[in-house]
């Protein structure tokens, strides 16, 4: 019998359960800001409209919701949008991730686990191992999954049916996932960045449930240098009713959110302080670039998925940086943030 298959039988049917134990763990405070439902949730109109139509048009007809696939960068809600389109389908979600399913084994006890219609969201699916992948094909096409048994000639194959559900996957990096994995998504959707106007919004309806007083000038304070990002903004929300009560009276005034963030060090457009890092040693010692990826973590002492996934974003979504073919460049804007009409080096 390979590893694999030996798994499926003593598999503790717990990778997924321990997932979601650690994300509770880590997210503790944000788990009761996170909304429940589709009319709670702020931003993303165009996915929730759709959402909406196609978690109805699923529950009239009395099936399991298509599969859906969220990419785009950490902290934008894509954990929260599964759990609510488990909640709008009135079915149980269970939560892992890509790296967390190491076998096959793993994989088939977690599906076979299911009540028809439940979510099965994996975070991470970029990172899926190719093993596991092949017995999510089949599973996701005709809910069934095939197990071999015994090794050589006495190897047999099991089919086993599986409950109809829908699978979730989250990816920060939609170019990585495998063409084959992406076909088997029925439908896609990119999350994109918030805007000030959304983030002050997520900011007062979290203060709302948190008991924290927020004035509107508070909330844009904090929304402004969030960088579109609203796990980011609840995050500063904690950190500056810290300081509003130790330093303040306890409300969250525009000065109190300025004086917090500064200490912080998170600047006026949002950018902290490895965002600042990134850009000037792009433009210090590359000369504003063209500059290869591993070239830059190297000089920075990052990792690469950090500089991908976490700054690179909303360095292009600022304006601040381009991705070219030759590598990353700092454009007039990101010179312009660092004070620079160009590169040192051309002087
Ligand atoms: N908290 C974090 N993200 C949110 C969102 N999109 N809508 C409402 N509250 C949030």
């Amino acid at each position: 019998m390979e590893e694999d298959e030996v798994g499926l039988y003593n598999a503790p049917d717990m990778r997924s359960e321990r997932i979601a134990g650690a994300r509770l763990e880590e997210d503790a405070n944000l788990l009761n800001l996170r909304p429940a439902s589709l009319g709670e949730y702020i931003n993303q109109q165009e996915i929730k409209e759709k959402l909406r139509i196609y978690i109805a048009a699923a529950k009239q007809r009395g099936e399991s919701l298509d599969h859906v696939l969220l990419h785009g960068p950490p902290g934008l809600g894509k954990t929260t949008l599964a759990q609510i389109i488990a909640a709008e389908m009135g079915v149980d979600i269970r939560i892992s991730s890509g790296p967390a399913i190491e076998k096959a084994g793993d994989l088939a006890a977690i599906l076979t686990n299911l009540q028809p219609h439940d979510v099965f969201f994996i975070d991470e699916i970029h990172r899926l191992r190719r093993n596991v992948e092949e017995i999510l094909y089949p599973a996701m096409e005709d809910y069934k999954i095939d197990i071999i048994l015994g090794e050589g000639p006495n190897a047999q194959s099991l089919r086993i049916d599986l409950p109809p559900f829908t699978l979730v996957g989250a990816t920060t990096r939609a170019g990585l996932i495998s063409a084959p994995m992406r076909d088997r998504f029925e439908v896609k959707f990119r999350v994109g960045f918030y805007s000030v106007d959304d983030l002050k919004t997520v900011v007062i309806r979290a203060g709302r449930i948190l008991g924290i007083e927020v004035t509107g000038g508070g909330a844009e304070e904090l929304a402004k240098r969030a960088r579109g990002t609203p796990r980011i903004a609840n995050r500063l929300l904690r950190r500056t009713r810290d300081y509003a009560e130790v330093e303040g009276e306890g409300t969250i005034d525009a000065e109190i959110a300025r004086r917090s963030l500064d200490m912080l060090r998170i600047d006026e457009h949002g950018l902290d302080e490895l965002d600042r890092a990134v850009l000037a040693t792009l433009v210090d010692k590359f000369a504003g670039g063209p500059v290869g990826l591993d070239t830059l973590a190297a000089a920075l002492s990052e990792e690469r998925d950090t500089i991908t996934d976490i700054v690179e974003p909303f360095l292009l979504q600022e304006g601040l940086i381009q991705r070219t073919p030759q590598g990353r460049i700092a454009t007039e804007r990101g010179l312009a943030y660092l004070g620079k009409e160009s590169p040192d080096r051309l002087f």
